[in-house]
């Protein structure tokens, strides 16, 4: 795909939170198979990125292919927006998985809440109290392996750099070798690990001098 037209990496929109729904469904077959999520509609993929385009659009990056979003990236420069931007999307998300619009059953719900409330509750990790993040990054398997993944990351973390942060958290699974690859060759290291009921998750951080430069 694209070898006439170089990826054009450029912020989200509302009108990209489809594309990007779908690029996150192909991209993650085994985490949504693992967590018996294989039926989600991706009505709440999208809801999901909605909250994330509305807590920070400008940390919210496409990659274009022939003109549409083959790959994405979230960062954010406060986690505690993502918090806030999702309680304010809670009740519309509550109402719509209540009607079975998600096809998400109460099991699968409640597996998605203890892992989530797992990988949050380390306070005492390096890089618990770091607000600046990155939440997401994906490539849709067509487009893997041609340089959208590092070039989207590469433009996310000039954003956070932009705005004078110096260190920077994420996580990743251990196993995942181009992502790590990615992020060790941009400077990250690992702090430690975190778990949730699927497993670890490495600890990484970026911290940079005093300077921003
Ligand atoms: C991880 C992901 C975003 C990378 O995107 P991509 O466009 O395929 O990656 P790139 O083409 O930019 O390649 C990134 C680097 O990984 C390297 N790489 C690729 N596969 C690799 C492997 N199996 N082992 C080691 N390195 C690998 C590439 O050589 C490249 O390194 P280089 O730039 O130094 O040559 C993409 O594979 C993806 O979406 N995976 C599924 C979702 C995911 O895991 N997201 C990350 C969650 S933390």
């Amino acid at each position: 795909m694209g070898e006439h037209d170089g990826p054009m990496i450029r912020r989200a929109g509302a009108r990209d939170v489809a594309d990007v729904a779908g690029i996150y469904l192909a991209a993650f077959p085994d985490s949504l198979r693992d967590l018996g999520l294989e039926g989600i509609r991706p009505v709440a993929v999208r809801d999901i990125m909605a909250v994330c385009l509305d807590a920070e659009p400008e940390g919210f990056l496409v990659a274009d292919v022939d003109g549409r979003p083959a790959g994405y990236v979230i960062c954010a420069s406060d986690a505690g927006r993502i918090r806030r931007a999702g309680l304010g999307h809670l009740p519309a998300i509550l109402w719509r998985w209540v009607r079975g619009r998600y096809a998400i059953g109460l099991r699968a719900a409640l597996r998605l809440a203890r892992e989530k409330l797992m990988s949050w509750r380390h306070p005492d990790l390096p890089g618990a109290d770091c607000p600046a993040r990155f939440v997401s990054l994906a490539v849709h398997p067509r487009g893997q392996g041609h340089g959208l993944g590092r070039a989207l990351f590469e433009a996310a973390l000039d954003y956070l750099r932009a705005k004078g942060h110096t260190r920077i958290r994420l996580e990743v699974r251990p196993h995942n070798a181009a992502a790590r690859r990615i992020y060790e060759t941009n400077g990250f290291r690992s702090v430690g690990q975190v778990h949730d009921t699927r497993g670890p998750w490495e600890v990484m951080m970026l911290e940079l001098g005093s300077s921003n430069g």
